[in-house]
């Protein structure tokens, strides 16, 4: 386990793994869990999750990375595990009945209590407040999902496993061949998950940020 401090210094956009790196199974548990427990507005939780950890799932994920987005592949490849980020592309009520039901089953509210109308509604306006186009609701459930990825980044550093954010792929190619459009999500990022190759170029550079003088104000 590192520190936050090491964490946050240690954590690199990783261009090169090593292929025989495999994560471990009590890690990928766990990083489960981190995406699990995220925190999400109204906790919404509009978010599902692909992750390719065989030679084919990983295959079948860089049907995305090809053309334009070549630079991309060999880090699919070559990671221990891929996770595909995907958001809700509507929020509709099937899904607010299961959210809420599953609030009562952990113990959150009695099913037909105050609380649990409380709770019903005051997601519901806030789905309603940002329902207002197509368009505004993926922003909306694409926040959720951006929220879930810094999260998943910050927790991967903690556990000393490198990673790399993608966006660089055909999202319509993946939502196809990962079933996902159909089921109406929307494949908007990858984490390539694994340990850098020694020959990494970009473990070497050092970091480079605004200063903090710069991004931040103090009142
Ligand atoms: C949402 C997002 C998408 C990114 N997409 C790519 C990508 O497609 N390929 C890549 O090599 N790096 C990608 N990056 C990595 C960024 O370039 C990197 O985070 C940034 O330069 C800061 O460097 P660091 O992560 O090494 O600290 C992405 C980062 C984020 C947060």
């Amino acid at each position: 386990m590192y520190t936050l401090r090491d964490a946050i210094n240690n954590r690199y956009s990783t261009k090169a793994f090593d292929p025989d790196k495999k994560i471990s199974d009590s890690d990928i548990e766990l990083l489960k869990q981190v995406l699990r427990l995220s925190p999400s507005s109204t906790n919404v939780q509009p978010w599902h999750f692909v992750i390719a950890s065989t030679e084919a799932g990983k295959n079948r994920v860089a049907k995305s990375t090809q053309e334009n987005y070549k630079f991309n592949e060999a880090k699919v490849l070559n990671a221990s595990h891929v996770i595909v980020f995907a958001a809700k592309q509507n929020i509709d009520d099937a899904h607010l009945d299961k959210v809420l039901a599953k609030e009562s089953v952990d113990g959150r509210f009695e099913k037909g209590s105050e609380i649990e109308a409380q709770m019903n509604n005051g997601r519901r306006y806030f789905v309603g407040l940002n329902q207002t186009s197509d368009e505004a609701i993926k922003a909306w459930t694409g926040k959720q999902v951006y929220l879930n990825l810094g999260q998943f980044l910050l927790s991967t550093a903690l556990l000393g496993i490198d990673s790399v954010p993608i966006e660089g792929f055909d999202a319509e190619i993946l939502g196809k061949e990962l079933g996902l459009t159909a089921q109406g999500f929307d494949p908007l990022a990858l984490v390539a998950l694994g340990y850098k190759d020694e020959n990494d170029f970009n473990a070497k550079l050092p970091k480079s940020r605004l200063a903090i003088e710069e991004i931040i104000t103090d009142l």
